[in-house]
């Protein structure tokens, strides 16, 4: 039996195994500590009652369960044993004197681990016994490396989605250093688009794809030569013309993050109108994608609580009077209400540049 003992040191260094034995004739588990006392620490238990009332002093490594017992018979005992938390991943090993292969099969079925005849052939117990002492502590090794490499991965793709707000905030802050006058606004637009976002029901990877979407809503703006968008005076047809080109330019742009396509359709159509007279293509009502229309909201409110070269923040009053306006002609009325009830909220008026 030399393997055998060389196999428990390596599962239990500094202990030998612990065999809970669950009989209720007291000459079995006698008989039970006599023929394998010798290779396990024994835990003789004459009832159901007193094996419950044992394995909270201490876990056994394993449970050799008597079938037919009186008041809890062994099918009781499992049953209560795979239900709880602590007592599910102790092997049970059932002791039968039957030769029954349907209450085997019972057994099995209940989380029984394996089947020992009685009366007891020593070698072939602890055969069985140390191949279930074995088997669960590769399980146990396994469920550990699982739950590491599990928490790894976790840690990876925390730190994956953390790096991507920050580079996408970061080409965002590009974008906004081209034009001096809206210093930080896709950042704003980006809050804002969240605030709405949220009050409409948006959660998880949806509501990302919203703040990613706003962060990069401008992205076209980088194609439209700085001058025409730092000019203070008052821009020509022509120039404006070229302007306009920024939402198409941007969703070109970002037709290539085929994983998050809404943020493609956010740059493309967040300068639609509801009354269908916006642009790139003239789309109206709920034709224009829902994302853009959250983004047109936050961007039209951030454009007039921040500071333009032409003049100063707009009072509150003001923009909310505006956001008034633009429901159902500018902007989707529903949306418009969630902002209005925003403005309504910051009795201060805290939320702008
Ligand atoms: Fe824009």
């Amino acid at each position: 039996m030399n393997s055998l003992n060389t196999d428990y040191n390596q599962i239990y260094p500094d202990r030998r195994p612990r065999i809970m034995a669950v009989d209720d004739d007291e000459i079995n588990t006698a008989v039970i500590c006599a023929l394998l006392g010798e290779e396990y620490d024994i835990i003789p238990a004459n009832s159901g009652r007193e094996a419950f009332r044992k394995l909270r002093e201490q876990l056994p490594d394993l449970i050799l369960l008597d079938m037919h017992m009186p008041e809890m018979s062994g099918h009781d005992v499992i049953r209560v044993l795979k239900q709880h938390h602590v007592y599910a991943d102790i092997p049970v090993v059932f002791l039968t004197a039957d030769d029954n292969t349907e209450a085997e099969v019972q057994g099995l079925s209940e989380g029984a681990e394996d089947f020992i005849r009685k009366p007891l052939c020593k070698d072939v117990a602890m055969a069985r016994i140390n191949m279930q002492l074995r088997l669960n502590h590769l399980q146990n090794n396994l469920k550990q490396e699982v739950a590491r490499q599990t928490q790894i991965a976790e840690k990876r793709l925390e730190s994956f989605e953390r790096m991507s707000v920050q580079m996408v905030t970061a080409l965002a802050n590009t974008i906004d250093a081209v034009d001096s006058y809206t210093n930080g606004h896709s950042v704003r637009v980006a809050k804002y688009t969240i605030m709405l976002a949220e009050r409409m029901g948006y959660t998880g990877d949806r509501l990302t794809c919203c703040q990613f979407a706003a962060l990069l809503h401008d992205i076209g703006k980088i194609g439209v030569p700085a001058e025409i968008i730092n000019k203070t005076s008052k821009l020509t047809d022509e120039e404006y013309a070229i302007i306009k080109t920024h939402p198409a330019i941007g969703g070109n742009i970002l037709a290539g993050v085929t994983e998050i396509p809404d943020i493609s359709t956010g740059a493309r159509y967040h300068h639609e109108r509801y009354d269908g007279k916006g642009y790139p293509d003239g789309l109206s009502g709920e034709d224009i994608p829902e994302i853009a229309r959250i983004i047109g909201v936050a961007d039209a409110y951030d454009a007039m609580t921040s500071k333009r070269s032409y003049r100063g923040i707009l009072s509150q009053e003001r923009v909310r009077e505006e956001i008034e306006r633009g429901k159902g002609t500018q902007h989707d009325p529903y949306i418009s209400d969630i902002m209005i009830n925003l403005i309504d909220e910051d009795t201060e008026y805290k939320m702008h540049e």
